[in-house]
């Protein structure tokens, strides 16, 4: 087991009965304690509207609790030690008056100097929060604060929740978190690229015909439609996750490994997104939202029928858009971006389609050859393939697509840290590498936010797609009309 690196901190959780804190953040705190990443005198406190003593919190947290340790005794003797150290608070984190008992809970026993407030809330509160915490003397200068995504609901929003926190809070201790830079295989990549030039010399225009990058999840809008009313798949997928993917894929090699190297990198290539304009909307963006499944298997209801949602809602459960990068790297190399709810895998992959040979010698022997291929999957398992052309074992000439395993430690079967966990470890730690700062924050939006209000402007109605299918028939479209197929068609 690795020492604990941080020293003692006050972790507060904004948002502590949320979802996203039960399933995610509670589970990655208490496994990072576990393996005594986390300082043992840290303590939590959990806030939320919700009248629950801490008794009925830890009670709520261990039911929901998805955790392999808890299952032998060492763990839960640590869940217990754990949840000890939870306090929960119930206040509304937008009236001021609310503060004083978290003031005094924290108060209460000699305190750690070290603070980390993490909002998981709706981020039109986070200024809000911000200035509270300030006004009831709860930030000194070892204060830091994450701010889930997504942040503000468009460029000015954005920028005004950024100006109120970097009155309070230095940028080096913001964490704008996006759980999809804190998975394995997006670490991965960072080595697949920068310390393989195999991959960098092919890595542009003159080698590479297209990249798609798919987010696609089988799972509907759950118990989360009051959230995903007001934010649809633009705002809670595109913005972050498929373009933060999109920047580590196409980014420069950066000097170092220092936060700022990487991010300056990333922020480039934000910049360089082509603008969509209006006239181009048909052709580049696709909106759907799902019925019911077709074959009913499993019974699957459609958006507008989950519970919270309006029934003639027109909020996007799929999008799908080709991007372009102007620089001189990618030009005219199309990036198909997609993400969808209720689609027929739970798979997140990039891949990147290298172009066909230039002039084929095998003409003769009537042998067709596949161009390459690098598959890089998130999940559910992480691997990283290359398919390429070989010749079938034999007398006469055939050639098949075979695929080559890169994946490191395939055969292991180590337990991999979740995003989370990883990016709370570093937050904890100060490192800010894997967070969004704030100009690439502001840069993701400058390029979303046109798409969204055309469709707001335009009275947008989102394709509809059946569940369990790869979204609307317009998602194949966009890239038939270029002569091209998603990847799990072709
Ligand atoms: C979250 C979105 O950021 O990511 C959710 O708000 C989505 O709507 C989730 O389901 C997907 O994350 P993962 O790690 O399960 O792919």
């Amino acid at each position: 087991m690795q020492a604990a690196q941080n020293s003692a901190t006050d972790i507060v959780l904004f948002g502590a009965k949320g979802d996203l804190t039960i399933r995610k953040l509670i589970p990655s705190l208490f496994n990072l304690y576990y393996r005594k990443r986390i300082h043992p005198d840290c303590r939590i406190f959990a806030i939320s509207r919700t009248l629950l003593s801490s008794k009925e919190y830890r009670h709520l947290i261990f039911k929901n609790a998805n955790i392999a340790s808890l299952k032998e005794p060492a763990g839960r003797e640590a869940w217990k030690r754990f949840t000890d150290r939870i306090h929960y608070i119930p206040f509304d984190a937008s009236a001021s008056d609310g503060y004083k008992a978290l003031v005094e809970g924290m108060n209460e026993s000699p305190a750690p100097q070290r603070r980390l407030f993490y909002l998981a809330t709706d981020s039109s509160l986070y200024a809000n929060i911000c200035m509270a915490l300030q006004v009831n003397g709860l930030i000194n200068k070892h204060s830091y604060i994450v701010l889930e995504k997504p942040i503000g609901r468009d460029i000015q929003s954005a920028k005004a929740i950024n100006e109120v926190v970097a009155q309070y809070f230095d940028e080096s201790h913001t964490f704008r978190i996006d759980h999809y830079l804190g998975k394995e295989t997006v670490q991965n990549l960072f080595v697949l690229r920068f310390a393989n030039p195999l991959f960098e010399f092919q890595w542009n225009y003159q080698f590479i015909d297209h990249i798609q990058i798919t987010i696609a999840e089988t799972i509907g809008v759950e118990e989360r439609a009051d959230f995903y009313e007001n934010v649809g798949a633009m705002r809670d997928m595109l913005q972050n996750h498929l373009l933060q993917l999109l920047c580590i894929i196409a980014m420069e090699p950066p000097i170092n490994d220092k936060a700022d190297s990487i991010r300056d990198e990333k922020l480039k290539v934000l910049r360089a997104l082509r603008p969509i304009k209006p006239e181009l909307f048909a052709r580049q963006v696709i909106r759907g939202q799902y019925t019911e499944s077709l074959n009913g298997r499993p019974r699957s209801v459609s958006y507008t029928q989950e519970k919270g949602v309006s029934p003639d809602s027109t909020v996007e459960t799929f999008v799908a858009v080709k991007a372009r990068i102007d620089n001189w790297r990618w030009a005219g190399v199309p990036f198909y971006l997609r993400t969808g709810k209720k689609l027929a895998q739970r798979c997140c992959e990039i891949v990147v389609q290298f172009k066909p040979i230039p002039h084929s010698m095998f003409e003769s022997f009537n042998a067709a050859t596949q161009p390459n291929k690098l598959i890089i999957r998130l999940q559910p398992e992480e691997s990283i393939r290359l398919k390429i052309c070989s010749k079938e074992t034999g007398t006469g000439m055939n050639i098949k697509s075979t695929e080559l395993n890169l994946s490191p430690n395939h055969t292991s079967d180590r337990v991999l840290p979740d995003g989370y966990e990883r990016l709370l470890d570093d937050a904890l730690n100060g490192k800010t590498t894997l967070f969004m700062r704030r100009d690439e924050l502001e840069a993701a939006w400058q390029w979303v936010d046109p798409i969204v209000h055309y469709c707001t402007e335009n009275h947008h109605v989102p394709e509809p797609y059946n569940a369990g299918s790869w979204g609307p028939p317009s998602s194949t479209l966009l890239l038939a009309r270029d002569g091209r197929l998603w990847h799990e068609m072709s």
